[in-house]
C-alpha cells in the first residue's frame, strides 16, 4: 500500500512520517511506498520503503494526483494555514484550507479504490469559551476564520465519504503541546512556548491568565490517533465522520506547575497582554466529553507529566541543536 502525507514537512506530518517509517506498516497493511507533499521541502525519514518528497502547494490537481498514485490506501491531509495566520490573512486561509482541501479530495476521489482519508480538523471549530462543555453532539459555532474553514473541510470530507469517493475520518485535534523548534503561527503557540523555552534558557510570553484552560494533547497522542484513524473500522462510525479525540483539560497554571515539577524554570515565563492572540483563543472551549472517541478505541491522553516527558525525551535535544545552529 502507498501512503501519502500532505503537510509532511510540518510538526505533526514529520512525526507521523517517522513513526510510519519505523513501523513499516499501517492499518495492518505493509507499506510499499510513501509520499510527503508540502510547500516546504520535507526531510524523508529513514525507511525500508521508498519515500518521495514533493515540494508543492495544494493548488495543482495534477501534482496532487502524482502524490496519490494508484494503490494509495491512506491519505493524511495535514497541510493547512493555521489559526492566527488564517485570521490575519483571510484569503490565504480560504485558498489553502478550503480550495486546497477541495483539490485534495478531488485527487483522492480520482483513485480507482477510495482511500482512507484522515483530515485534521480542530477544537477551534467550537466556541463557548471556558464554561462550555463540548459533547459529541455539540453544534460547532466557530469564532474565527480557521475554525470556519476547518468545519467546511469536515463537511467536504463527510460528503465525499457519503458519496463513496473517499473513506474519510476528520479528527478535531486538541492543541498539541509541546511543539519543538520555533513557535509557529498558531494562536495557541504560547502553550508550547511556556513548556519549551524555559528548558532552552529562553523567555516565553503568556498571553492568558493562569486560570485559563486549554484542551491539549501530546504529539505522541496525536500521532497515535492519526494512525488509529487510518485503520479504524468505520462501520461503527456511521454517517458522522468527525471525531473529538480524548485530550485533557489543563490550565496554564497547571502547565507551569508541571514545568516546575519537570525541572523547568517558570521564572522564564512572562505574562503579557496580546489582544490579537487572546481574541482568537478565548472562545475556544477546554472541557470535552469524548465518549464517542473512547468507544471507538482512541487512547486517552495521559496526564500533563507525559506531555512534558514526551518533549524532553523526543524533541529537546533536536530543538537545542537547531537553536545552536541558528535556525
Ligand atoms: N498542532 C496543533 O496544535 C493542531 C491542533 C489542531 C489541529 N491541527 C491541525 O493539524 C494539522 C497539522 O498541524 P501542525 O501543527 O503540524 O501544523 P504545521 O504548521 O506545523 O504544518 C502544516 C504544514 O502545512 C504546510 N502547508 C501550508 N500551506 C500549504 C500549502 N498551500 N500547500 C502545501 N503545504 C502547505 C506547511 O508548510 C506546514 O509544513 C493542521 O491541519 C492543523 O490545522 C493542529
Amino acid at each position: 500500500m502507498h501512503v501519502t502525507i500532505l503537510g509532511g514537512a510540518g510538526f505533526l506530518g514529520r512525526k507521523l512520517a517517522e513513526r510510519i517509517a519505523a513501523e513499516g506498516n499501517l492499518a495492518g497493511r505493509a507499506i510499499s511506498a510513501m509520499t510527503l507533499l508540502d510547500q516546504v521541502r520535507a526531510t524523508p525519514p529513514r525507511a525500508a520503503f521508498p519515500v518521495t518528497v514533493i515540494e508543492a502547494g495544494l493548488d495543482n490537481f495534477e501534482t496532487l494526483r502524482t502524490a496519490m498514485p494508484e494503490g494509495t490506501g491512506v491519505v493524511f491531509h495535514l497541510a493547512a494555514v493555521v489559526s492566527a495566520q488564517a485570521e490575519a490573512d483571510f484569503h490565504l486561509g480560504m485558498r489553502v484550507n478550503i480550495e486546497g482541501t477541495r483539490n485534495v479530495l478531488a485527487a483522492a476521489a480520482a483513485l480507482k479504490a477510495p482511500p482512507r482519508l484522515v483530515f485534521t480538523s480542530s477544537v477551534a471549530t467550537y466556541s463557548g469559551g471556558q464554561d462550555a462543555v463540548i459533547t459529541d453532539a455539540t453544534r460547532q459555532v466557530p469564532a474565527n476564520s480557521y475554525g470556519a474553514q476547518k468545519i467546511i473541510g469536515e463537511l467536504m470530507v463527510h460528503d465525499h465519504t457519503r458519496k463513496g469517493f473517499v473513506d474519510g475520518i476528520s479528527l478535531r485535534l486538541p492543541t498539541i503541546v509541546v511543539r519543538p523548534g520555533r513557535p509557529n503561527r498558531a494562536a495557541s503557540s504560547f502553550a508550547s512556548s511556556i513548556l519549551r523555552e524555559p528548558f532552552l534558557g529562553e523567555e516565553a510570553a503568556l498571553p492568558v491568565p493562569e486560570d485559563f484552560a486549554l484542551f491539549i494533547a501530546s504529539p505522541r497522542s496525536a500521532v497515535g490517533w492519526l494512525l488509529h484513524a487510518a485503520g479504524l473500522a468505520t462501520g461503527a462510525v456511521g454517517l458522522d465522520r468527525s471525531i473529538n479525540p480524548p485530550g485533557i483539560r489543563a490550565t496554564t497554571g497547571e502547565m507551569l506547575a508541571a514545568l516546575v515539577a519537570a525541572g523547568g524554570d517558570r521564572g522564564r515565563v512572562k505574562r503579557v497582554d496580546d489582544k490579537e492572540i487572546f481574541d482568537v483563543v478565548s472562545p475556544w472551549p477546554a472541557k470535552f466529553d469524548t465518549a464517542r472517541a473512547r468507544a471507538l478505541g482512541f487512547a486517552p491522553q495521559p496526564p500533563l507529566n507525559e506531555i512534558i516527558g514526551a518533549f524532553l525525551e523526543d524533541d529537546l535535544a533536536a530543538t537545542r541543536a537547531l537553536r545552536t545552529a541558528g535556525s
